[in-house]
């Protein structure tokens, strides 16, 4: 595609981030400040997984702003764009949970979908408009997920970045659909974006309906750890400020009209993972009256269409661009769990009013099978 690659490293102009309230936009976010790579505007619309507490540390900082706002506004996103001229969007801001998805899909597709063509069009309209160094530098950079590609038997080699897409829940396809959309912009109108699809991230700020956080906070309150299925599904897991810092080489050298994938190579699966937690907060909580944790596991109904396996071939990103995984996943998942021991009380914020309902829709129609003895 296009041959454009003067990247962004030595511009100090301010990045548009979308969706930086969430998990994986703060640890972002608060990651770049920290690193000095200049000012962030931050336009996030603060949905149930949207906390600003997240970027609290920042936000007296003159180089962060906050703006409440929906990537599906255009006129909002323009007023942006001219307002604060960024060198680069980061594109986070999505509905990410699957099993939501599943339940009321609706939103998936005004965000992932729609959203993403409004960001487009008022991106393209800023960058034709662009001259000079602003318009070589100016990069859109689209954070997408390893589900795109599907699901994997036992053997199969891991996703590539040729890997056909496969999109099997209805988040899945959304974000599909919107990474088919950045490619149309690039190849049509000469965008100059990136896509970057990776693998299950965790660590701090993950909100308590994915898989680690939700554990988690179910060990410590003494609640069942509903494990899907037979809990033999394999994800491959990275420490989320290793994904941050990857984006950010992607930024810096990445070519335009790429795909780059990003994975740790760890392949666990969720009992393997569970086990481990467990094990970790019967060390870190050893006063705790619920160990041996690992006898809270109960297994319940399986998750519908649940893919059976990613893994994530980061070969392209770690051979072209130098970038790898910094944490191994134990000492990332040891790091998350003292993360969320030491803020029980963002924990206890985040998991009032509209997250009970959330807790009581996705798992009080899931029938339990077994508990703790078959975990062992
Ligand atoms: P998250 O659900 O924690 O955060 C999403 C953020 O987007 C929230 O702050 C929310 O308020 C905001 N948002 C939602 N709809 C919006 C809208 N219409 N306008 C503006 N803001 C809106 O998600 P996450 O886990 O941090 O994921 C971030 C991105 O990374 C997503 O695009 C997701 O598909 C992708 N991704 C996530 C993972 C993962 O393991 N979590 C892995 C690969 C890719
Ligand atoms: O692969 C990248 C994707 O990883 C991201 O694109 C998504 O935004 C992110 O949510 C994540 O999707 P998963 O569905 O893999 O993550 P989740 O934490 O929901 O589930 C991880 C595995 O654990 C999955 O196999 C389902 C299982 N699970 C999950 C929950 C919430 C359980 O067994 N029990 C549970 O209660």
């Amino acid at each position: 595609m296009r041959s454009n690659n003067a990247g962004i490293a030595d511009n100090h102009a301010p990045i548009l981030v979308t969706g930086g309230a969430g998990f994986i936009g703060s640890n972002f976010v608060l990651d770049w400040l920290a690193a000095g790579l200049g000012p962030v505007v931050n336009l996030d619309k603060l949905t149930y997984a949207g906390n600003p507490a997240n970027l609290a540390s920042v936000e007296a900082s003159p180089d962060y702003t906050f703006v409440q706002g929906d990537i599906c506004d255009r006129a909002l996103v323009a007023r942006l764009l001219q307002q604060h001229r960024p060198r680069a969007i980061v594109h986070f801001a999505a509905e990410s949970h699957v099993d939501r998805s599943i339940s009321g899909p609706d939103a998936f597709l005004r965000t992932n979908i729609d959203g993403t063509f409004t960001l487009l069009q008022a991106a393209r309209e800023y960058y034709d408009a662009l001259t000079g160094s602003e318009r070589d530098g100016f990069r859109f950079l689209h954070v997408s997920t390893d589900e795109v590609y599907g699901t994997l038997a036992p053997d199969d080699p891991a996703f590539h970045e040729d890997t056909p897409y496969a999109p099997n829940s209805p988040y899945a396809a959304s974000k599909a659909s919107s990474d088919h959309l950045v490619r149309a912009w690039v190849h049509t109108f000469g965008l100059p974006a990136i896509i970057t699809n990776c693998s299950n991230n965790y660590g701090p700020y993950q909100f308590p309906e994915k898989l680690i956080p939700l554990m988690i906070a179910n060990a410590r309150q003494g609640k069942p750890l509903p494990v899907y299925g037979d809990g033999q599904q394999v994800r491959d897991w990275l420490y989320v400020i290793d994904h941050c810092r990857a984006l950010r080489t992607v930024l810096e050298r990445g070519r335009v009209g790429e795909t780059y994938n990003v994975g740790g190579g760890n392949q666990r699966s969720n009992l393997e993972v569970v086990r481990t937690l467990c094990a970790l907060l019967d060390e870190l909580v050893p006063q705790s009256k619920f160990r041996p944790h690992i006898e809270l596991v109960q297994y319940v109904t399986d998750r519908p269409g649940h893919d059976r396996r990613y893994a994530i071939d980061a070969r392209k990103l770690e051979g072209e661009l130098g970038w790898r995984a910094q944490e191994s996943f134990e000492t990332g998942l040891r790091k998350t769990v003292e993360w969320y021991l030491a803020n029980s009380g963002w924990v206890e914020n985040v998991t009032s009013g509209a997250y009970q309902q959330w807790v009581a829709q996705n798992y009080s129609g899931r029938k339990a099978h077994a508990t703790a003895e078959a975990a062992r």
